[in-house]
């Protein structure tokens, strides 16, 4: 694959998504489908099921594939917490899990991160007797950070069985540290774990809404009785099936985030900008002054660079910014080199 000629495009770095777009097997092979099926309506998808927990080497019965991962969130909702329950979710994470929890008027409360981390121990020291459910990002959306195996057992031996764990690895297949959990091969020992995963970022399916989750049988059942019929669509089903297949691409995206990630994380470190260890496809940079990240988020928009804003964990202002390729990667370390405080 050669790199893209961006010279006059719009660079969206503000979804995560895949720079490199979606396996060529997927787009050559959704033809089928596209062409000839589009009048019929889905089943139920058990061949993507039955596929992932044979790759996996589980029961089909702890595999649930869902319109996206956040359908999945939407579902661990939903089933878990009750009127009297509450939901543990931490600051700085993926936003979805507080839209959530507030369309379906959940009682949750926000765990503060340390030093940009999602701490497991401080989901110990926060549980209630009407805590149901807490959700991590492993790495995180948005700082990138991970959590490590050891982490993650101890916390599981540690969390009454009563509470579920949404251990959630949409950009496991980014991540290169060993230290990262196998969080699979805790998942029979610890029926409160769910793991969800997602076809939207490395498999560079996000218009299609794909994920599955990987939990305890009862769970899944239990999730599936809840879902809306119809709900994954026939054309994301072969997609995904597809995608797997092709892990020549997975190795290629991966070994090119991985560099591309490094030279953003060392050129902007060396012009004294704050970024953050990242595992994931985007890199997080703080600020300290909260004006300071809107600023740069404009003079990248100037130089046609979507980026994320966010509020940070504190005062101060931040930015999350996709890895693109290596040309898109230069030009947004360029703008920042380039860009003064006011
Ligand atoms: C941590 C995390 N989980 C889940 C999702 C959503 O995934 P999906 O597109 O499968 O709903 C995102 C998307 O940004 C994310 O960052």
């Amino acid at each position: 694959m050669n790199p893209a000629d961006h010279t006059n495009d719009i660079i969206r770095l503000n979804f995560n998504e895949n720079c490199y777009g979606c396996s060529p097997l997927v787009r050559e092979g959704i033809e089928r489908v596209l062409l000839k099926e589009l009048h019929l309506y889905p089943g139920a998808p058990v061949r993507l099921e039955n596929e992932l927990a044979r790759r996996f080497g589980l029961s089909v019965d702890q595999v649930i594939a869902g319109a996206g991962s956040v359908r999945l969130i939407d579902g661990l909702i939903q089933t878990l917490v009750d009127e009297t329950g509450e939901l543990l979710i931490f600051e700085n994470s993926f936003v979805a899990y507080e839209q959530l929890a507030q369309a379906h008027s959940k009682k949750y409360r926000l765990i503060r991160q340390r030093d940009f981390i999602c701490e497991p121990l401080s989901i110990l020291h926060s549980l209630k007797p009407e805590t149901r459910l807490a959700f991590l990002a492993n790495p995180n959306n948005p700082t990138g950070t991970i959590i490590s195996h050891d982490q993650l057992e101890q916390l599981l031996v540690q969390l009454p069985s009563s509470v579920y764990l949404a251990l959630d690895e949409a950009y496991v297949e980014y991540v290169t540290d060993p230290a990262y959990p196998d969080a699979l091969s805790l998942l029979n020992r610890f029926p409160n774990l769910i793991i969800l995963r997602s076809f939207s970022k490395m498999y560079g399916l996000a218009a299609l809404r794909i994920g599955y989750a990987l939990a305890d049988a009862t769970l899944c059942r239990a999730m599936k009785k809840k879902q809306i019929p119809f709900s994954i669509n026939r054309v994301a089903e072969e997609a995904a099936l597809l995608a797997l297949e092709d892990q020549l691409f997975v190795d290629y995206c991966k070994k090119e985030n991985e560099a591309g990630r490094n030279y953003l994380l060392k050129e902007l470190g060396d012009a004294g900008f704050h970024p953050l260890p990242s595992q994931g496809n985007f890199i997080y940079l703080h600020f300290d002054q909260r004006d300071d990240a809107s600023h740069a988020a404009k003079a990248l928009a100037g130089r046609g660079i979507l980026v994320s804003e966010l509020s940070g964990s504190g005062p101060q202002g931040a930015l999350r910014i996709g890895v693109g390729d290596q040309p898109v990667n230069s030009r947004v370390v360029e703008c920042l080199q380039h860009f003064h405080l006011p």
